[in-house]
């Protein structure tokens, strides 16, 4: 800087100038182009960055490398597109909300940011991340036009959470090994369709009504797994040996759940209205520390592996299956809270008394070990399903 200071007065003394407006750690407010421009020789930004409500038209962010801080806009209407070429790192949020014109968003250098939370942007159908958005802690995703989430190629995650996105078509994030918040997909095309072949390890992860789910990596979650409204026949985790509450509700097509390795339940597992599906095998099942909680039209279930059930144990289906292999479990202990499982019932009920499936049989083969009373939710602790159906709940479509 000294040496350039001598040699060339002129210049320094301008790109002084500029290098005290590189933002002072205050929100830099940004109306129009020419706003935008006072920053051009700045390679950071130090400070928030913020495209305000009367800006209109395209926005380039030239020379950028850095912002500090965040990059956020609310309710720009006006404004089309936005473009920041050098800009490889936000350090903060990249908030964008109401942008409703918003159609081009181009970011090729863009690797790192602290969150991502884009919301009503229904303009935009693609991100352009060209080189691919790497790190990153949250990315909440909502009532966008995004047809894919091409442009996040994360390794690692906090919650990932993509609701109402109506085109969105394709999820696949290749590189994704681990996400440490919620994972939730919902609301979006019924057409979706997700891939993450390398996530080994997840804490929470739920989706409604997605066209296909493939995680062929996925061994171990901590927090819950649940799909409620799939539009597909099979359903396979071939890794899988560990999760907490299990829950696979209203799924019409799904005929067949392969989770092979499946050994603990930190939870309750429930299988409900899956009228489809008539036979259900978790061959290596050995714990589940909350309710087992079946109903439904199906024929056969095997459990072969079971130890230790300490919730309660309730299962029903229109399906000819025999109990005896459950009131063994039961006289041995394996099954230690309240019991009630019935074949050949006409409606069959999950353990809080809703269907459990659709259309009627004639009822036989029916037993319970507390005369007629299906077990009741509250009673059992560990079941921990009162957070997923709550779940349920905020999405309800
Ligand atoms: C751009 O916005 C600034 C306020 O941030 C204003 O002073 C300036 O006149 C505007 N320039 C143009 C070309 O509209
Ligand atoms: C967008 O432009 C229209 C027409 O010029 C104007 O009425 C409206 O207020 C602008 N929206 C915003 C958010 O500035
Ligand atoms: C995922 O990340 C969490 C938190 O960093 C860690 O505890 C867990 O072991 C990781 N799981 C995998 C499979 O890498
Ligand atoms: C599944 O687990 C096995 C044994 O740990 C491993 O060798 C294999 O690569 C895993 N498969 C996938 C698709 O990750
Ligand atoms: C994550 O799962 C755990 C255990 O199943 C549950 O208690 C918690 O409420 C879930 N969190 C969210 C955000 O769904
Ligand atoms: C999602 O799936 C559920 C269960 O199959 C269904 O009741 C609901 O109507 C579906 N929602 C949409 C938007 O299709
Ligand atoms: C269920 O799917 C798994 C994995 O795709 C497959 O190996 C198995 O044969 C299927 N079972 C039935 C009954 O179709
Ligand atoms: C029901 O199952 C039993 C034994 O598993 C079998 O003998 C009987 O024929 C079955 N009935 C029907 C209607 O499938």
């Amino acid at each position: 800087m000294v040496v350039l200071k001598y040699a060339l007065p002129v210049l320094a003394a301008a790109s002084a100038v500029f290098a005290a407006d590189c933002g002072s750690g205050d929100t830099i407010k940004i109306e129009n182009q020419s706003d935008l421009e006072k920053y051009s020789s700045c390679k950071t930004i130090k400070g928030d960055l913020k495209i305000e409500k009367q800006a209109e038209g395209e926005l380039s962010l030239n020379g950028v490398q850095q912002i500090d801080g965040s990059f956020t806009s609310e309710g720009a209407g006006n404004v089309t597109s936005i473009s920041a070429p050098e800009l490889s790192s936000i350090k903060e949020t990249f908030h964008l909300n109401g942008l409703t014109s918003l159609s081009s968003l181009k970011m090729g250098s863009l690797t790192k940011v602290g969150s991502i939370e884009f919301t009503a942007l229904p303009q935009l159908q693609s991100l352009g991340f060209e080189k691919g958005v790497t790190d990153a802690g949250d990315v909440h995703i909502a009532n966008t036009g995004l047809t894919s989430l091409d442009g996040i190629s994360l390794k690692q995650v906090g919650q990932l959470d993509i609701t109402d996105n109506r085109d969105m078509k394709k999820a696949n994030v290749e590189n994704l090994k681990n996400a440490t918040g919620l994972m939730n997909f919902a609301g979006n095309s019924e057409s979706l369709k997700i891939s993450l072949p390398n996530l080994a390890g997840a804490k929470n992860m739920t989706f409604r009504n997605v066209s296909d789910a493939s995680f062929p990596s996925l061994e171990k979650l901590s927090g819950q797994l649940g799909f409620w409204g799939l539009k597909f026949e099979t359903f396979s985790a071939p890794n899988l040996t560990e999760t907490g509450d299990l829950v696979f509700k209203g799924n019409e097509k799904l005929s067949n759940i392969s989770m092979p390795n499946l050994k603990t339940i930190n939870g309750g597992f429930q299988i409900t209205r899956n009228d489809e599906l008539k036979s259900l095998d978790f061959p290596k099942l050995e714990q589940v520390s909350g309710a087992i909680d079946f109903s439904g039209k199906f024929d056969e279930v095997s459990l072969g592996a079971l130890e230790n059930v300490r919730g309660g144990f309730n299962m029903q289906s229109t399906g000819n299956f025999s109990c005896g292999e459950f009131r063994k479990l039961r006289s041995d202990k394996v099954i230690r809270g309240s019991y009630k499982c019935e074949g050949g019932k006409s409606n069959p009920t999950s353990a809080d008394g809703k269907s459990g499936a659709s259309g009627t049989s004639n009822g036989k083969n029916s037993e319970s070990s507390e005369g007629a009373s299906v077990m009741n939710v509250a009673n059992v602790p560990a079941m921990g399903m009162a957070a997923v159906f709550g779940a349920l709940l905020q999405y309800a479509l």
